[in-house]
Formats: C-alpha cells, structure tokens, sequence
C-alpha cells in the first residue's frame, strides 16, 4: 500500500486556487495531534480569500479554508481526552488538506450525534450567531432584525435567539424565496413593514452581512439608540447609512468579526457559548442543506458551484485527491 499523500489548496493570485503537494507531517509532538482532515466547507470568507478581497491579510503560503472536520489519526503524549477515531474542529484556518499536525489545545472536539458533515459546518456561523447576539444587546422580550435570511448564520441566530426569548425579524433580497423561512424582501419601505411586524417589540440591533445601501435599510428598521452589528460585505459595496438617521436616532455601528471577539473570551464564556452550541445540536439545530460534496480534487469545480446561487453548502471530501 502506498503511503498517504497529503495536498493543500492555496490561494491563487487572480481568483483561482493552486493545488500543492505538501509533505505528509509527522507523528505528533506532545500535547499534539496528527488529524485526517475529512471535510470541509466552501464559505463566503473562502470566495473572498480566494478573490484577494478577504478583511484581514491571509499568508499566501497557507492552505486556504476557514473551517473543516477531521478524525484523530495519533494523539501525542500527554494528549488523554481525545483518541484515535474521534471528530475534532481545528479551530485555526487552513483547512483544505487532506492531514493536519495541530497543537490539541487548538482543536475542539465535535458534540456528539452529529454526522461529521454537518459537523464541518459548526466551527465558524453558530459561534458568530451567539457573539452576535451577545453584542448586540438584545434581551428576552426584545426585537432584532438580520438580512441574508437564508444564509447559514441566520440560521443560527434564529436558534439561539429562540434559547435567548428574543423575537427575529427576518430580511431576504428575495423575501421568502428560496426557502420556506419567512422574510420581508429588502426593499421599498422594509422599515415600515418590520416596525410593523415588530409591533410594540423594540427593535434594539440588526444584523447586517450584506453592507451597501443594505446597511441604511437594516439601520432605519431601529429604535433609538440601537445598534446596526455590520459583519459581513455580500453586496461587494461599503455600507451606506444615511447620516441623518444616525445622528436622529443616536445608533450605533459597530463591526464584528469572529476571530477577534474570540481572542478576548475567557475560558467561562468559551465553556458557555461551547455548551450552548451543544445544545442547539443535540436540538437537531445541525440540520443545515448540502447542495453537494466534492472531492478535494475538485476544487475549482467546487468553488464553481459555491458562487452560483443554490440551496445549500457545497463540501470539499478533503480525502479525495486521487488523479492530482
Ligand atoms: N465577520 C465574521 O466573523 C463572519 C463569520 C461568519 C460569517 N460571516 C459572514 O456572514 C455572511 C453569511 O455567511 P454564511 O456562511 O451564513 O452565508 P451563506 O450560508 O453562504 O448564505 C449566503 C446568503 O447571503 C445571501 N446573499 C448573497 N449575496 C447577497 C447580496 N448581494 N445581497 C443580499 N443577500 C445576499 C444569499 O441569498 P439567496 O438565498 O437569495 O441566494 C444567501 O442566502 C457572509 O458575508 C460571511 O462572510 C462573517
């Protein structure tokens, strides 16, 4: 038997990605792991790291991929709560590839009963829907409002803000379509239609990963003194408020991104927002639509598909790298 190969995907200079083959890493070091990478998610931040347009500087020698799933090949010395066989999360990028060498304590373990597919997904849009959440005020009783309804993190956030007694108003460039989640399509007076919707609720944040004129339209759905939480740039265009609603109403705009609200957690709000995630899953939250799994091999056919319109995420088998 031929011994296992490893390949990484990089990141290509005008929107491509180059396949490399890379060396296979060794046994683990103490307090290490040597991990089988199985899947892994194509995401919106991948499109923009791919594109060069992602908001942080990425190594361009770095395997591409904000979030994937292995299996434990060989845990190191002084490793005693995972062994071979069980599913961990890298909690770093650098996903696509097929063998990982990670220091254990850079790892999480997946809840259980979840199938690794969907386990794939779990690292990245349910701890950004609770952080979210957190930041933006909301208590039991209260209003939010998030656009992209369909997209994966409002999925969470729904879930978590069920947990959280906070009541979701959801917004969709195609209104309901193309799923069967409620959502008001983002345009004409979409204030008036959530204020509405709202009743006497207080709409106290939204959620907006969408930027451009979407920004003024999520941030005119406010009371006074709430907060707009900009985390995301699917329109490609910077986010426009109209600046006579943010000095009328007193609102707030704030950026997030996961990573860095991450760096400050202490350990008790890390075990809660881990506990919460379990929760949510062992509620049959993990249930989010695969339009396709393809093999590592296949990349660019994979991000292909990713960019297209459709329901549903598109996994790369990061095993399947036959013919490379
Ligand atoms: N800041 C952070 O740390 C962080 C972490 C995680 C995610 N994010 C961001 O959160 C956003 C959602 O991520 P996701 O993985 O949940 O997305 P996703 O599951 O891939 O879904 C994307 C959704 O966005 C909608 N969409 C795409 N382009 C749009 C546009 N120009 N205008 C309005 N809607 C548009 C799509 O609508 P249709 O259904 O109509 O096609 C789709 O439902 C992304 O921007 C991602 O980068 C940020």
């Amino acid at each position: 038997m031929s011994p296992p190969a490893n390949i990484a995907i990089l990141a290509g200079t005008a929107g491509e990605v180059r396949p490399m083959p890379v060396p296979m890493p060794g046994p683990p070091e103490p307090g290490g792991l040597l991990v089988r990478m199985l899947f892994a998610p194509v995401n919106p931040a991948d499109l923009l790291a791919i594109d060069g347009r992602y908001a942080l500087t990425l190594d361009p020698g770095a395997p591409i991929g904000a979030e994937g799933i292995g299996m434990v090949e060989q845990a190191g010395e002084g490793v005693l709560d995972l062994r071979p066989g069980d599913l961990v999360l890298p909690l770093d990028r650098g996903n696509w590839t097929s063998w990982r060498r990670l220091d254990r304590a850079r790892v999480m373990p997946v809840p259980p009963g979840v199938a690794p597919e969907q386990a794939a997904m779990l690292r990245i849009n349910p701890a950004t829907a609770w952080l979210l959440l957190d930041m933006s005020g909301a208590g039991p009783g209260d209003c939010i409002v998030q656009n992209a309804a369909h997209s994966a993190v409002a999925h969470w956030v729904r879930s978590f803000a069920a947990m959280r007694d906070i009541t979701v108003i959801d917004v969709g460039r195609r209104g309901s379509a193309p799923s069967e989640i409620a959502a008001f399509p983002d345009d004409g007076d979409l204030a008036g239609a959530v204020r509405a919707a709202a009743a006497s609720q207080p709409i106290r944040a939204a959620l907006d990963c969408v930027a451009g004129s979407a920004s003024g339209r999520l941030a005119a759905c406010l009371e006074e003194d709430g907060v707009l939480l900009v985390f995301g740039h699917l329109s490609g265009e910077p986010a426009s408020i109209p600046s006579t609603l943010l000095t009328g109403r007193g609102l707030t705009v704030r950026g997030f991104t996961l990573r860095r609200v991450e760096a400050r957690m202490t350990p008790t709000t890390r075990e809660a927002m881990a506990a919460a995630i379990a929760a949510a899953v062992a509620g049959g939250a993990a249930d989010l639509p695969i339009q396709a799994v393809l093999p590592l091999a296949e990349a660019d056919r994979a991000i292909a598909l990713a960019r297209t319109p459709g329901r549903g995420r598109v996994l790369l088998d990061l095993q399947a790298i036959s013919g490379m």
